[in-house]
């Protein structure tokens, strides 16, 4: 992964509990090439250490404003000069009130006020203290201030109550953090995709299903939803959390598949279909399971309904976009399909590139000919998708 390669964060704990969980945000963010400098303030020291966030960041860490290490003396100046966000995580309701008031009284708020990158706060504390009305007003005016606010969740607190203000887990922030640095080239745009395997029961226990682990699929909903499109993800049977800002709609057999799809449809300005959809099911599907007898068993099978064929013939189609497994032949049956289908765009891979891992290698069809990604994260071969489609949304429609 090198989601944040090239780029600096600034990173500013505050004092709440929560400091743990940037502690697992840095190891995230320098692990996807980040080079993260950590500003704690005298509370955030109090719930961890310099030392930690040093030996995470492999850079020394900053806590006074007066520190002499910068020859020119302007830490709270040239720290944001060239980083690519200030994120404040945890924050506190008390350091919040003071940003929404401009108070420069530590490195950190000095840095706030100095900055010259986008600022992000993710919010940490007690239910009460978020829902109360100062802190209501404070959040107003940082949202005006254009301070992106991350979070809080809902959940058990540290305190033991249950409510509103915990800070968002570390892989979330990562998530939301990385999606605020992305171009919004699909902002106005809403895609409905669909991802995973299918599961075509045979009787309560057993079924045909396939090895899609929905991580291509996912990747993209993630990157669709980081340049600002509005997503509706229907997935088949996964074990992956939903990407944030992603609306999902689980689904198990193909049938269930075709009604969600058909369901979301209208004012969709995209389909694409990501999911390894079973071409066939059982005839039958048995109430009972099936018990095993002396000899063998035949299955007959019926053909699924072809969603995305179904979808690509209406007349308000939106802009159509298929994937292509295959494991030879990958230019001649890809583009077979596009044409096929009259679809706007394929991507087309290899299984053996493709499936179930972590990365893959691409090519992707339209009617201007082939275009292949290489092998690379699937997160960022999801990036190299997204720029593509967002070209082909931009020019005037058409298939051939
Ligand atoms: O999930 P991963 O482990 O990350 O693996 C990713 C992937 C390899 C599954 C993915 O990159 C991929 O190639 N998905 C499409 C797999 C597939 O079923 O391809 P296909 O050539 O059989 O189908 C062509 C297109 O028609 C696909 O867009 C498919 O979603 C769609 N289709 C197929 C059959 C059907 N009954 N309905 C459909 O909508």
């Amino acid at each position: 992964m090198s989601e944040f390669q090239g780029r600096r964060i600034v990173l500013g704990v505050t004092g709440g509990v929560a400091a743990y969980k940037a502690a697992e945000l840095v190891r995230l963010m320098v692990k996807a090439g980040a080079e993260v400098d950590v500003v704690l303030t005298a509370a955030g020291a109090q719930f961890v250490g310099p030392a930690t966030f040093q030996a995470l960041t492999g850079r020394q860490v900053w806590q006074a404003l007066w520190d002499e290490r910068m020859d020119n003396g302007m830490a709270h100046i040239d720290l944001t000069r060239g980083a690519a966000a200030l994120l404040v995580a945890p924050a506190t309701a008390d350091f919040m009130a003071k940003l929404a008031h401009g108070f420069a009284d530590d490195l950190l708020s000095t840095l706030c006020l100095a900055r010259d990158c986008p600022l992000l706060v993710a919010p940490a504390m007690n239910r009460q203290m978020w829902e109360n009305p100062a802190t209501r007003r404070n959040v107003a005016q940082l949202r005006a201030d254009t301070v992106g606010i991350l979070g809080p969740a809902h959940g058990e607190q540290a305190c033991g109550e249950v409510g509103e203000g915990r800070m968002l887990e570390a892989a979330e922030l990562y998530d939301e953090l990385l999606a605020s640095l992305q171009e919004k080239l699909l902002r106005g745009k809403r895609i409905l995709m669909t991802a995973g395997p299918t599961f075509e029961a045979l009787d309560p226990v057993r079924g045909l299903t396939n090895l899609s682990s929905g991580k291509m699929g996912f990747a993209l909903a993630r990157a669709f939803a980081a340049a600002g499109a509005e997503v509706t993800l229907v997935s088949g049977p996964v074990t992956l959390p939903t990407p944030r800002g992603a609306h999902r709609i689980d689904v198990r057999s193909a049938a269930q598949m075709r009604d969600a799809v058909l369901a979301e449809l209208p004012g969709q300005h995209v389909f694409i279909g990501v999911a390894a959809v079973a071409d066939y099911r059982p005839r039958e599907l048995s109430e009972h399971k099936i018990k095993k007898g002396s000899g063998g068993i035949t299955l007959e099978l019926e053909p699924n309904p072809d969603i995305l064929a179904e979808v690509a013939a209406r007349a308000d189609a939106p802009f159509c976009v298929g994937f292509a497994a295959e494991s030879r032949d990958l230019a001649k049956y890809a583009e077979g399909k596009r044409v096929a289908k009259k679809l706007g765009m394929v991507v087309g891979n290899l299984v053996q590139d493709g499936l179930g891992g972590d990365s893959n290698a691409v090519t992707l069809f339209d009617a201007t000919g082939a275009h292949p990604l290489p092998l690379a994260a699937k997160a960022e071969v999801a990036r190299g998708i997204v720029s593509h489609l967002a070209k082909l949304l931009e020019a005037p429609r058409g298939h051939d």
